[in-house]
């Protein structure tokens, strides 16, 4: 199986991701893109011999369409059968995500369906909640709104800041996301 991944910045979902496509995985990485020239993980993926691309969403403005048009050429030229999105921050119109659903992934750092959208930590540190996390869910046109595939519990310490919570979070979500792709691409062969 073939998976594209979709990043922004860093890309440190993505390299784990990468990194755990080998030996017996029923898959391999075919691409990574970025909305962004700058994103670190671009430099990350070349590194790793992975092919990239860019699609800058900024000279299209509010063309969300256009964007989309561009997206989907770059990633048909790849030819995968799965996308992960990776800490890609753009929205995607509700056509781009019909077109695609079914084998698209996302992560997202709460234990969803609480906190959708953007601040996951500093809300659930606001709504003082004993343990935060991260969810791998399906994306479906509503944002951050499909059916989960998994999720990890972190619990909240009393001096936790969104930053520190953050950065325990991130571990699991490393842990989790290979593990769900893993396990999803099993049961998408036997399909
Ligand atoms: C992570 O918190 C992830 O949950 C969110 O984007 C952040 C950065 O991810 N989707 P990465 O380091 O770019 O993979």
């Amino acid at each position: 199986l073939r998976v594209a991944i979709l990043i922004s910045g860093g890309g440190s979902n993505m390299v784990t991701l990468v990194d755990s496509m080998t030996g017996d995985h029923p898959a391999r990485p075919c691409l990574v893109l970025s909305n962004r020239p700058d994103a670190g993980g671009l430099d990350k993926a070349r590194a790793r011999g992975i092919e990239v691309a860019v699609v800058d969403h900024r000279p299209f403005g509010k063309d969300r369409a256009g964007f989309e048009t561009e997206l989907q050429a770059a990633l048909e030229a790849a030819r995968p059968d799965i996308l992960c999105l990776a800490g890609f921050m753009r929205v995607l119109t509700a056509e781009f995500v019909t077109r695609w659903q079914g084998r698209m992934l996302n992560i997202h750092p709460s234990l969803l369906p609480k906190y959708k959208g953007l601040d996951t930590h500093a809300r659930a540190l606001a709504a003082g909640d004993a343990e935060a996390g991260c969810s791998v869910h399906l994306v479906t046109p509503e944002l951050d709104d499909g059916p989960v595939l998994g999720q990890t519990e972190v619990s909240i310490a009393p001096d936790d800041t969104p930053e520190s919570l953050a950065a325990r979070v991130l571990v699991e979500e490393h842990r989790l996301y290979p593990a769900v792709l893993r396990q999803f691409c099993t049961q998408f062969r036997r399909v």
